[in-house]
Order: structure tokens, then sequence, then C-alpha cells
């Protein structure tokens, strides 16, 4: 979703003035303001911060569609108050048992131009149902039939739609002309969708309806489950009943670093993004920042330098672990940061192997949430592009993902986001493709402080990464932290600094440029959100670049 200039560039002079949402009790912030009421009331009416989260992942699959889902999978955060520990959830899509690694290729070897992004093949095994059943089943208070209630109720009575969504629907029309249930659902055959139509989503409602007085099961190998292989069979798709009978969501520990007197908990594999904000900290931590002030050109330059080296190990030493024996440890490691920084220190040139570059996706989303008793959620889930594959499952409303894009479909040659490839991230049946979503929890002194995440594709971790050094170093407060400019470096290409428009100076542009960095204005990084617990309450921060909402009490 792309947002006029105009308006992006009063957003962000707005956000230096802006306030974060302050509560004594508890904060829900989300991207759309129906699923924040959702995950409030839900808290308010006594829920916890997984009841909470649970019923926004649901209500976000109806109001957000592009990015909120039934049809994909994603990765929570969770830290129990109680317990004093932090979980991951890992319920990220899989690759059906029937994919290969060539599956994307013709016969003469060369990559079918949006197989893997516009087909029924490009669909992983989803799995936020079963995810967002196992959190709830270990940590969840209320019925489940609490939490999907609304949902349903939005679904069948429909909501207003926003202008962002109406331009978003009319522009995706292409995309929604596949044949598919899409075309009823998101095109309007009389005239373009307007701000303020009501939409309606009769089949979601009642798949949810399903899920509600049936549980996961009909999802995964009941009506829903048919519904879904029957249609997929039909169109050449791979998915079977044995995929999602078989499909597993994983409760893993969180990999966790530390930087200066804060420990910092993010996602595992197969995310690379808690491996990449945890290198980058250790190697920034040998660095006095205090120095350099926010987005000077020194701090630029380290930033994206720093950026380079992680996503240059990223591409060539990540993926599934349970596939691919990455070496996490020599990654993640004061040693190597410390090597890191000195080449950084001395100016040497750093010459890197062919790999990967990316273009942003606007297309995931975050929410996060604490509850009254200081549980924590931090969740980012997705279906990888916007509104992912484009393709709804007969019948059910449900927009499937398009996850098989973020595996390496072909040595050498990119794919939607850039990515050459490396083994490590090559497709194989039941692996999970390669994530850079990165749901963030940071602790103080044994107890969390601040939670963080963002949309945004490749420019996930780098989103995450400045909003942390932005509260934890530039002093700023959480709705600063998130809307403040933002940059990006990615590897390649080779000396390539993204701005977002009006970002940084001219004068910091004209510098960088002399030194041989080209800058490319990109469009805005990311939409983070988080919230910070200080001793007087929470402040929830939303993002100044989008429809984000924070409710706190
Ligand atoms: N599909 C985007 C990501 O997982 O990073």
């Amino acid at each position: 979703m792309q947002m006029g200039w105009k308006v992006f560039i009063i957003f962000l002079i707005v956000s230096s003035c802006a306030k974060d949402n302050h509560s004594n009790n508890a904060v829900v912030v989300t991207r759309h303001h129906l699923a924040t009421d959702v995950g409030a009331n839900i808290l308010r009416e006594g829920g916890n911060a997984v009841d909470s989260a649970v019923a926004v992942a649901f209500a976000l699959a109806v109001v957000n569609p592009s990015a909120g889902n039934l049809g994909g999978g994603g990765f929570m955060l969770y830290y129990d108050a109680k317990k004093n520990k932090t979980f991951a959830l890992d319920y990220r899509e899989r690759a059906p048992q029937a994919a290969t690694e060539k599956m994307f290729l013709d016969k003469d070897g060369e990559v079918i131009k949006n197989l893997s992004l516009n087909s029924y093949l490009a669909a992983g095994v989803p799995g936020t149902v079963k995810g967002m059943f196992k959190i709830h089943d270990l940590f969840g208070s209320k019925s489940m039939n609490d939490l999907i209630s609304p949902a349903i109720k939005i679904a069948k009575k429909g909501f207003e739609l926003s202008a962002f969504q109406a331009e978003n629907f009319n522009k995706y029309e292409k995309k929604f002309s596949n044949g598919s249930d899409s075309e009823s659902i998101f095109i309007n055959a009389e005239r373009d969708f307007e701000e303020g139509d009501v939409f309606i989503q009769t089949d979601l409602g009642e798949t949810l309806d399903l899920i509600k007085k049936q549980g996961q099961e009909v999802f995964y190998n009941g009506i829903i489950a048919e519904k879904i292989v029957a249609d997929f069979s039909n169109n050449g798709g791979l998915i079977t009943i044995e995929d999602l009978k078989d499909y597993r969501v994983f409760l893993k520990d969180p990999i966790c670093g530390d930087y200066k007197e804060y420990e910092v908990c993010s996602m595992p594999s197969p995310s690379s993004g808690g491996v990449a904000i945890i290198q980058m900290l250790n190697i920034i931590e040998n660095f006095d920042l205090s120095e350099y002030s926010h987005n000077s050109i020194e701090y630029i330059k380290l930033l994206a330098k720093v950026m380079s080296f992680a996503y240059a190990d990223r591409s060539k030493y990540l993926g599934d672990q349970n596939f691919f024996n990455s070496p996490i440890e020599k990654l993640t490691s004061k040693n190597y940061a410390n090597i890191i920084s000195k080449k950084i220190k001395s100016g040497e040139k750093v010459s890197v192997e062919p790999g990967i570059y990316f273009y942003e996706g606007d297309q995931t989303t975050h929410f996060s949430v604490i509850d009254f008793d200081g549980n924590v959620v931090s969740n980012t889930y997705t279906l990888n592009t916007a509104y992912g594959s484009g393709i709804v499952a007969k019948g059910t409303g449900i927009l499937m993902n398009n996850e098989m894009d973020d595996f390496s479909i072909k040595p050498g040659t990119p794919n939607f986001w850039g990515l050459v490839g490396s083994k490590a991230n090559s497709i194989e049946p039941n692996k999970r493709p390669l994530s850079s979503m990165t749901p963030t929890i940071i602790m103080y002194d044994g107890a969390p402080i601040m939670t963080i995440g963002s949309p945004g594709g490749s420019k996930i971790i780098t989103t995450v990464l400045q909003c942390i050094l932005n509260v934890f170093i530039h002093d700023m407060n959480i709705k600063q932290a998130v809307c403040a400019p933002r940059i990006h470096h990615q590897w390649l290409p080779e000396n390539t600094v993204y701005i977002e428009p009006n970002g940084i100076s001219k004068d910091i542009i004209k510098n960088l440029q002399s030194r041989g960095h080209t800058i490319k204005t990109y469009g805005y990084m990311g939409v983070a959100n988080g919230i910070i617990i200080e001793d007087d309450g929470l402040y929830g921060g939303t993002d100044c670049r989008d429809e984000t909402s924070a409710i706190g009490y």
C-alpha cells in the first residue's frame, strides 16, 4: 500500500511533536482501529494479553485482508509474567509435501514468471489458525468463542472501508482477476470501491463461524480443509489433506542477546530477524553512539555498514534450521561482532559475494499487546505480498498466502524480493521459507520494558533496529521512535542507501554521494508499532506512516 508523498511528509512533520498513548493498565496497538477495539474490549472483559492477541489476529483477517489472515502464517513472541519467561511461537507456513526444489522452473531451468507469486503453487500450508489455537491452549483464559465472535460479527455485518483500503482494492483489481472467489469479493463489478463502502465477507464469516463451533480441526481436517484441497487440486495446487493434517506449530525459545544493559529477545529460525538484530546490535555496541546524533552523516554511514554485513550473512547462512545447519552461535557472538567492528573502523573496503537484494513489501502486519498483569505479546503475521497469492479458496473467503516465493527459487536468480539465494533457503518438502519478520521484546533487569515490530519485507529488520536505537540511544518516546525517518541498507545493491522522502537532509545526501554511495529515495519503510513500560505506566506508539491505532486505559 502506497500513500501520497504529500500526506507522508505531513505525517512525518506531525510525528515530530506526536505524543505516545499513555495508560496505567493495558495497551493494544494494531494496524486497524476495529481490530484494536476488539483487542481492547477483550482486555476490558477480563481477558489476558494472549486472549486479546488471538482476538486481534482473527479480527485483522477480516478488517486488514492485505496482511491479516487465516491463510498465512507468522511469529509471536510472548512474555509470561507469572513464569517470567519468553516464548517464541512459530506458525510460519511450510512447503507442501509434494514441493520440489525446481518447481518454479521451466524445462530449461528458467524461472516461470509469477508462478511462485500468483498461482495455486505459490501457497505454503497455512499456520495461523493452528498458531492461534496453540497459544490460546497454553496461555489463554477466555473461551475461543469469545475471541472469534467479534471477527465473525464484523465479517458478516461488514465494516466501512477507509479511503486507503478502497484505493488499494481498486489498485489490485488485476491481481484479483484470477478466476477464484477473490473476483466476487474484492472486485466491485459496478464501480470502483469508495471510502465508506460497507465491505461484507459472508464466506469468511461462515468459515470463522465453523472454526468457532468446531475448532481448529475443521480447518486442518474438516470441511474447510476439504474445500481448500478441492480448489487446489482443481487448479494445479499442491496442498493436500495430509499437508493440512500434518501441519505443526512450534513453541520455541526466543533468540536473545545483550545490548548494553538490556536483553533483546526476538524470533529465531525460520526468521532471520532475531539473528540479524542481535548481530547488528553486537556490532553497534563497539561504537560510542553518543557521539552521533540521530541521522547524522556518521550515524547513517555506520548503520549502513552494519546492515550490509548482517544482510550478507543472512543471504548466505540463514534458512529453516530444521533443514540447514546455520552457524547461529557464531553470527550472534560478541567475538564475531568485534571482528566486523574492527573492519568497519579500519575503513577497509569489504568485498561481498553476489547474494541477495530486496524490494520492500508493505504486506505484513504487526501488533503489540500488554495486559494488566504485565504479560506481553509481540506478533507479526503475513500472507507475504499484499493479499498473498490473490487467490481465495473456493467457498471459504480465505485469501491464501504466496509464501513459497520467500524461498530461493533458483540459485543466482532474484525472486520477487530480489533473493538470489543459497542452499540454506532452497525449497524442500515441509521446509519453512526464510522470513524477515522480527517481533521483539526488550528486557531490563529481568523484566520487559519494550515490545516492537513492523511489516516491511527486507526492511523489517532495519526498521526494528532503528526503533530500538531511537529509544535507547536517542532518548525518543515510543511514538517518536516509530515515526522518525529511517534509512536502509541491505548489502546489495552495493553501496546503496535507501532513504525516505525528506527523511535526511540534502547536505547529508550530498555527503553520502560524494563518498560513493548511491542514494535511493524509497517510499516509506515499515509500519512499526510498539509499547514501552515505564514506572508510571505503559506508552503505546503507532507509526505515522499508515493507518494504525493504539488504545490504552
Ligand atoms: N513474507 C515476508 C517475510 O516473512 O519476511
